[in-house]
């Protein structure tokens, strides 16, 4: 192993992330193609036009939501638009101050910086990004000790669009940058996942009936990545059986993935069984429920609760999870008598 310096050397390796080939062909590559979010693709067309028409770079753009609804593909879909390169990171990624400078002294006009999972940036990252943020000025200490000093470096002016499914979890001074807006994706309608789902059908270049997309539509958990996914999945099924994509060939290979007919996965199902018979209806806190089925807290609060949530199959109160009515009949059992109560 080197002992090299690390400060100020180019981007290691793991700071430039590795290029996701999976989502690649199906991703949107144009405003158009990008479906619903209306709300947001409004504030973002405003922002971008009129700093186009000023001559700067629009100002940072942070968005949030649970994994899957379009976070990194409005990034990509912004530097397109100004006409310049998606340079990517992401929190842990970011080791090093210089991995920070390097990447944004190397921004080319147009260029935006993203970094994906902001709320895990360290803080040493993140007191080097605030005045870049704010002032275009990157503070880089040299040497150490006593005879340590601080160089200011001006930056070219530059966009930094972050992501990440914690909001909550960044600091407030960090969240308060993001002058140009901070935006929350909302899950999407069915309508707008067959969409979704019959443009991936056309790139994808099979045939697929009206209501075999209104079934991967109704299991998709109103997402499209997992929209994708089990178009994919139920395309694999039909041509192993030699059978058109139908309303048939996908309820048995979704039926094989084990997602029923709400979408829900065999961890969706256990945690409310959990919930349910282990924590008699809640409420339940997320840790306990996590250790109650071996799984990590932030799985449970980032992946599968918010789509419960949803689904108004749980309910968040003060003193946690508690399960609904639709979730005792979603899992065949019998709500207790005080239910009503524990929602309050
Ligand atoms: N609005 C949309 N219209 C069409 N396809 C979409 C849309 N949003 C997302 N997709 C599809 O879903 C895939 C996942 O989207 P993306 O990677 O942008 O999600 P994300 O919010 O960044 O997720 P994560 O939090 O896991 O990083 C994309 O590759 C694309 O194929
Ligand atoms: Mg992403």
């Amino acid at each position: 192993m080197s002992s090299a310096p690390k400060e100020m050397k180019g981007p290691s390796e793991e700071a430039l992330e590795a290029p996701v080939f999976l989502d690649q062909t199906l991703r949107p590559s144009s405003w158009d193609e990008y479906v619903g979010q209306e709300a947001i693709k409004n504030n973002l067309h405003i922002l971008i036009t009129a700093a186009k028409e000023r001559g700067t770079p629009p100002e940072h753009v942070l968005f949030y939501g649970p994994p899957g609804l379009g976070k990194t593909t409005l990034a990509h879909l912004i530097a397109h638009e100004l006409g310049g390169a998606l340079r990517a990171t992401s929190g842990p990624a970011l080791e090093r101050v210089g991995d920070l400078a390097a990447l944004l002294t190397n921004l080319g006009p147009g260029d935006i910086l993203f970094i994906d999972e902001i709320h895990r940036l360290s803080r040493a990252i993140e007191e080097v990004l605030y005045p870049a943020m704010e002032s275009g000025v990157l503070n880089i200490i040299i040497g150490k000790g006593p005879s340590a000093r601080t160089l200011d470096l001006p930056l070219p002016p530059f966009t930094l669009v972050a992501a990440t499914t914690r909001v909550a979890d960044l600091s407030a001074p960090l969240r308060s940058r993001f002058s140009g807006g901070t935006f929350r994706l909302e899950f999407y309608s069915h309508d707008d996942i067959a969409r979704i789902v019959k443009r991936s059908a056309g790139i994808l270049g099979v045939e697929i009936s009206p209501d075999a997309i209104n079934e991967i539509a109704k299991r998709s958990r109103s997402t499209p990545r997992t929209a994708n996914y089990l178009l994919k999945r139920a395309r694999d099924w039909a041509q192993l059986k030699r059978a058109p994509l139908s309303k048939d060939s996908v309820s048995a290979a979704l039926g094989m993935l084990e997602v029923d007919e709400l979408g829900l996965t065999p961890l969706d199902r256990k945690l409310l069984l959990a919930l349910i018979e282990r924590f008699n209806g809640g409420p339940a806190g997320v840790s306990a429920l996590a250790a109650a089925l071996s799984e990590e807290p932030a799985t449970l609060s980032e992946v599968h609760e918010p789509f419960l949530l949803q689904l108004g199959l749980i309910e968040r109160t003060p003193r946690g999870r508690v399960a609904t009515r639709a979730a005792y009949e979603h899992v065949g059992k019998e709500p207790p008598e005080d239910l009503t109560g524990k929602l309050l």
